[in-house]
């Protein structure tokens, strides 16, 4: 099983529609896949279930938050205990493949405000430890869960504590961006925060008497997304961005999100995502053969 997190500190990249095609598509082609929704905004949840149904049957008691508010009182809640199967999606899957999520809820926010008091302490010993308890919690959770393929984590636009979480539990990182200066930039501050967090967890997970181990989540690359096409080939104004990216020796993928306004805004409401949509129409099928030649390349990268 290989647990990959999307991740992307700015906002509006393309996180959520990146891991809902990406799960989605997986699925279809007959994998076991489960999708946790870790951002407060719950946009992958409301990808995939109406908010109604939301709000009935999980925002009270079955979404990811829950899970993180029971860790105080012992964990009475697994996450097994939270997974469900969104019916749309998995309707027009027809072979071994699934599709499950994991919920979020808004009430997220004040978790990762409460993680962050639980940092800290009187010597640095403590103070070390308890780094590594509030950012291995999800990493412990996920080891009870192991038939799936793949579990896909959907971050917030944030490198809080629980996104922290997040990449500590990860094998894989996988990191869309927009191909635009300000973005670039980002890109390679976001490396180095993760190479930061990475040498501090296994610096005090060294001297924790093998209570903690050593993490190694591995930069699978870059997608960019949102590109504008011409003539079949993204546009030469974004070719300087995507090559700047590549001299930060990060990978980039060769595969791509074109910018279609139309059809992405509109799948996340009918709860299917668009590269298993079966809408007709030249520009809508070259949309979602670039889908599925990405999920390709994905799926050879992390070998799955
Ligand atoms: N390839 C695309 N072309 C056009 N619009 C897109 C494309 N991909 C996503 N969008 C739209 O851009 C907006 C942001 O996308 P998305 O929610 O996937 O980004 P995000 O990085 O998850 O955002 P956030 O940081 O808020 O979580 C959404 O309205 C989505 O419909
Ligand atoms: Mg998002």
């Amino acid at each position: 099983m290989k647990i990959v997190s999307v991740i992307n500190y700015k906002g509006g990249v393309g996180k959520t529609t990146l891991t809902a095609n990406l799960g989605a598509e997986l699925a279809f082609r007959g994998r076991k896949v489960l999708l946790i929704d870790l951002d407060p905004q719950s946009s992958l949840t409301f990808s995939f279930i109406p908010p109604d149904l939301w709000q009935k049957e999980y925002s009270e008691s079955k979404t990811i938050k829950n899970w993180f508010d029971s860790l105080s009182d012992g964990g009475s809640i697994t996450l097994t205990d939270l997974i469900f199967t969104p019916r749309a999606t998995n309707d027009t899957l027809n072979g071994e493949g699934k599709l499950d999520l994991i919920a979020s809820h808004l009430g997220l926010i004040n978790v990762d405000l409460e993680l962050a008091t639980e940092l800290g302490g009187a010597s640095l010993k403590q103070a070390q430890k308890k780094f590594l308890k509030v950012h291995s919690h999800l990493l412990n959770g996920i080891e009870e869960i192991n038939d799936y393929d793949i579990i896909l984590i959907d971050c917030p636009p944030n490198f809080n504590i629980v996104t922290k979480n997040a990449i500590v539990a990860s094998d894989n990182i996988l990191i869309p961006a927009k191909p635009d200066y300000l973005s670039t930039l980002g890109i390679d501050y976001l490396i180095r925060s993760l190479n930061s967090l990475i040498e501090d967890y296994n610096d005090y997970a060294k001297i924790s008497n093998k209570e903690y181990e050593e993490i190694a989540p591995e930069i699978i690359g870059v997608v960019f997304t949102m590109i504008q096409i011409h003539g079949g080939q993204p546009i030469s104004a974004l070719r300087p961005f995507i090559s700047q990216t590549k001299r930060l020796g990060i990978p980039v993928f060769d595969n791509y999100f074109r910018e279609n306004k139309t059809i992405f805004a509109d799948a996340p409401q009918y709860g299917v995502p668009v590269v298993l949509n079966r809408y007709s129409g030249i520009t809508y099928q070259g949309v979602v053969s670039e889908i599925e030649q990405l999920v390709s390349e994905f799926a050879k990268k992390i070998g799955i």
